[in-house]
């Protein structure tokens, strides 16, 4: 339980005896403040680059649906500034911006109980990204991979600033609502450790002020890889759109990208990532569509080959990703409603971002405005 208002009518009942009352009052007291602390601030946030695909849904959107609750703080952001870190057209950001808020309400994000919102309309994620860029050593950014990707990619060896700072941005993101779990796929995780190692030297010099942030993944399907290459993850960017299953994907787009799946020598369905990567993503991907562990699925495979198996797999994809489609082409068409439920995230998240930024700029002595 972490409604604090049945515990508050619990104290109010007993007011009238001064013994009894001190004693609720205290009882109350300390299990307010366990609630309060057992209580979350999920954060999580996805880029406007395209429409979602099984990925995203697996590794982070379907756990968004079913963390939602009334207890919990939770913010789930449209990060459209990381995703100018690859320059794209305006008609395309504008579009998918829409196509994402649309896809997160086709999977079931509730924004009545959450903050659904666009990254670039709270100001206060890049000033906290500049301040945590202040702190953070370039050093510790280059021992992330994504450093040394980027500059192996980029033509001249150097690339645009933004691509190396993408880190420190997401930390601002997590931080600035003091997110306590963040859901999200299992290439998120580095930047985790890089959260937390900020928010301990930030605690370090000025207090305790940042929790200890922890990511909610599933392990099984946290990293679905690309169907024709099954080394590298599914990814909304890669060259092949056989590759990927987006969320809007026909019936049998869906079966024809799963039945030419790259698999193996062995008709078997056995489960080893390691070695088997190609059958292997399949039955992460039918775990995560049905909720079953990998030594089911493979119980339920044992008399199939895979090309029987990738039949089953894609009915179980069709089973979830029809209904969020038809759902999906429903809500698309407004963008005035899609355009009201961002701007009505975006005025609750700037209530929490301004107030935390205020403390932050206190901490940081930059806040003078209590001086008389
Ligand atoms: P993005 O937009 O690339 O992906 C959104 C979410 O989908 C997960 N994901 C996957 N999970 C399993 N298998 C895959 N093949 C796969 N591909 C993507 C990602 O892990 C992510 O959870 N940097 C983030 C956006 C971001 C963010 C944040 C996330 C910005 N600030 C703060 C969490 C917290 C990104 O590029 O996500």
């Amino acid at each position: 339980m972490r409604n604090i208002s049945s515990l508050r009518c619990l104290f109010c009942a007993y007011p009238k005896n001064k013994f009894l009352s001190k004693y609720f009052s205290n009882q109350v007291h300390r299990k307010a403040e366990q609630i309060i602390n057992e209580k979350r601030v999920i954060f999580s946030g996805i880029q406007p680059t395209g429409i979602p695909h099984i990925g995203n849904y697996l590794g982070a959107l379907k756990h968004w649906v079913e963390l939602q609750n009334e207890s919990d703080d939770i913010y789930y952001s449209i990060v459209d500034l990381h995703s100018l870190t690859i320059p794209k057209s305006r008609d395309f950001m504008r579009d998918s911006i829409f196509n994402i808020t649309a896809c997160l309400l086709a999977c079931g994000v509730n924004p009545d109980t959450t903050v659904v919102y666009q990254q670039s309309s709270v100001p206060e994620h890049t000033q906290l990204s500049w301040v945590i860029g202040c702190i953070v050593p370039v050093n510790r950014l280059k021992h992330l991979p994504q450093w040394k990707e980027k500059l192996e990619s980029s033509i001249d060896g150097g690339g645009h600033i933004g691509r190396y700072t993408y880190p420190v941005l997401q930390t601002a993101d997590i931080l600035l609502y003091k997110a306590t779990h963040v859901p999200a796929g299992e290439d998120q995780a580095i930047h985790l450790v890089l959260t937390n190692e900020f928010a301990k030297s930030f605690n370090r010099m000025h207090g305790k002020f940042f929790p200890e942030t922890q990511m909610i993944s599933n392990p099984t399907f946290a990293r679905i890889r690309d169907f024709r290459d099954p080394r590298v993850k599914m990814s909304k960017s890669s060259p092949s759109i056989n590759g990927r299953i987006e969320l809007t994907d026909t019936d049998s787009e869906i079966h024809s990208k799963i039945k030419r799946a790259v698999t193996d020598c062995t008709s078997q369905v056995t489960y080893d990532p390691e070695n088997r990567p190609g059958v292997s993503n399949l039955i992460q991907i039918h775990c995560g569509m049905c909720n079953i562990t990998p030594e089911e699925a493979c119980a339920i495979a044992c008399n199939m080959d895979t090309g029987k198996y990738k039949s089953l797999v894609a009915d179980a994809v069709i089973d979830q990703l029809s209904p969020i489609r038809e759902k999906y082409l429903n809500i698309r068409k407004d963008e005035v409603k899609l355009k009201m439920v961002l701007d009505h995230g975006a005025e609750r998240a700037r209530v929490v971002a301004k107030s935390n930024w205020e403390s932050i700029r206190e901490l940081l002595g930059i806040n003078i405005a209590e001086i008389s």
